[in-house]
């Protein structure tokens, strides 16, 4: 049995009650938050386990992030100023179609490494459609929590090479799901990964939602509604939108994780909240790819389920959690007024919104006794910081005014990642390095 105790400045819980403590601390046992209880010398000083003394550190949950492409972070600046369909066609699907294992084994290296050293603890991600074992094992590595899938493609018009037969998809995701649901005691999950109506039969959609049920806990992760010609394409394929037909087929319900949802009408946005499904708002890659602004306050109004992803590198350019709370806020804004969207929803979303998304907020989300010990220590004190403590402030500066270099210290499921600013996982430099050696090879099989 391992013990530790946290010693912060500041405890931002996102409880309930959105409590924020002081001069109080955080017991850990194994991978478990076993207490929280007011400060006194005396008790830390006797503590029978490692005591991490940060007070000038505050205490946040581990960012979850809803919707992640590991394997495009190779990526990163090579399709830029392009539209979801032509950046898919003459970029991602030729550069996803030419990974090898040793390629994708470093972008998810990669990929995995930015987000841990910016304080995500978990992720929904995407994977590819080849090799998908190797991301799952980096996963592993990491220590990270996440849930994975391979993505399935069985049509793809815009680069046909890049696709698979329906039955081996099937089998292959299957295999997959049997491997790697619920391995490292939970914390890997498998999350069906359907790329999106474009890419994927009926059959595809509806067998795959037919085997979760064989992989309770397991998530249906696709992407909808995100760019008008796409979803021009959906209606003149099915004569409906996007939504309608994912509902007329039956893949909707309350473990479904829709990435986007920016061009919906109204009949779809009755179906999110008759279905329970969830939306994952990714807003720097929403403006990047010129796609649009999703109607998240109206989301949230009618209380459907909004998390937050960064998406891939090459639509982003990052993935840090600090840019997507902060846009997230700010996009609203000149729409729906300056009130809506305020720092302390923007948070609640990037932390137990993804945990409530990916129905784990029993477990991660919040700094709660019981739940799973995934936690960041944030330095507020630098010169961009807030100088105000009230309470309501320090989510302002979270949200408004902090970014991934805040991020000092970072533990998921009682096992510190990343201290000091510092990976404890991975060599910054030697992935960079075998990152670009990587991407020179697999350029050169385009
Ligand atoms: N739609 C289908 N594939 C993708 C992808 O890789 N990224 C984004 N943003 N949208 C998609
Ligand atoms: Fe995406």
């Amino acid at each position: 049995m391992k013990k530790q105790l946290i010693v912060p400045k500041q405890i931002v819980t996102v409880d309930e009650y959105n409590s924020i403590l002081r001069n109080s601390v955080v017991e850990i046992i194994d991978d478990r938050i076993a207490d929280i209880y007011p400060f006194n010398d005396q008790s830390v000083e006797n503590f029978d386990g490692e005591v991490i003394r940060e007070e000038n550190l505050t205490l946040i949950p581990g960012f979850v992030q809803t919707h992640i492409h590991l394997c495009q972070t190779l990526f990163r600046g090579l399709a830029d100023e392009l539209e979801l369909l032509d950046w898919l066609q003459y970029k991602i699907f030729p550069f996803e179609n030419a990974h090898n294992p040793e390629s994708l084994r470093m972008a998810a290296k990669f990929g995995i490494n930015e987000l841990i050293t910016g304080g995500t603890t978990t992720i929904l991600d995407m994977g590819t459609l080849r090799y998908q074992e190797i991301i799952f094992d980096e996963l592993i590595y990491s220590g990270i929590r996440a849930f994975a899938g391979k993505c399935m493609m069985d049509l793809n018009d815009l680069f046909p090479a890049f696709r698979a037969k329906t039955s081996d998809d099937l089998k292959y995701t299957a295999e997959l799901a049997l491997a790697y649901h619920e391995r490292e005691g939970g914390r890997i999950k498998y999350g069906f990964a359907p790329r999106f109506v474009l890419s994927c039969s009926e059959a595809l959609l509806t067998e795959t939602k037919k085997m979760m049920e064989d992989f309770p806990g397991s998530i249906f992760h696709t992407h909808a509604s995100e760019n008008k010609n796409e979803i021009a394409e959906v209606r003149k394929k099915f004569g409906k939108e996007n939504l309608e037909y994912f509902d007329s087929i039956g893949v909707m319900d309350n473990t479904t994780v829709l990435a986007h949802c920016i061009h919906l009408n109204e009949n779809e946005i009755n179906l999110l909240k008759k279905n329970d499904s969830r939306v994952s708002h990714c807003p720097s890659s929403n403006l990047k790819l010129g796609s649009g602004i999703a109607n998240i306050p109206e989301y949230i109004n009618r209380s459907i389920s909004v998390s937050l992803g960064a998406d891939g590198a090459p639509c982003n350019n990052n993935l840090s959690i600090f840019n997507e709370m902060r846009l997230a806020a700010l996009i609203q804004k000149p729409i729906h007024g300056a009130s809506r969207m305020n720092a302390k929803t923007v948070f609640r979303l990037a932390t137990i919104g993804g945990a409530e998304a990916l129905n784990i907020a029993d477990e991660t989300g919040s700094i709660q006794i019981g739940k799973k010990a995934d936690l960041v220590l944030l330095d507020l004190e630098g010169p961009n910081h807030t100088l105000s403590e009230n309470d309501e402030d320090i989510y302002s500066d979270i949200v408004y005014a902090s970014s991934r270099k805040d991020v000092i210290h970072v533990m998921i499921d009682g096992r510190w990642i990343v201290k000091d600013g510092m990976s404890l996982v991975y060599d910054d430099f030697e992935i960079y390095y075998k990152g670009q050696e990587q991407l020179k090879k697999l350029l050169s099989r385009l």
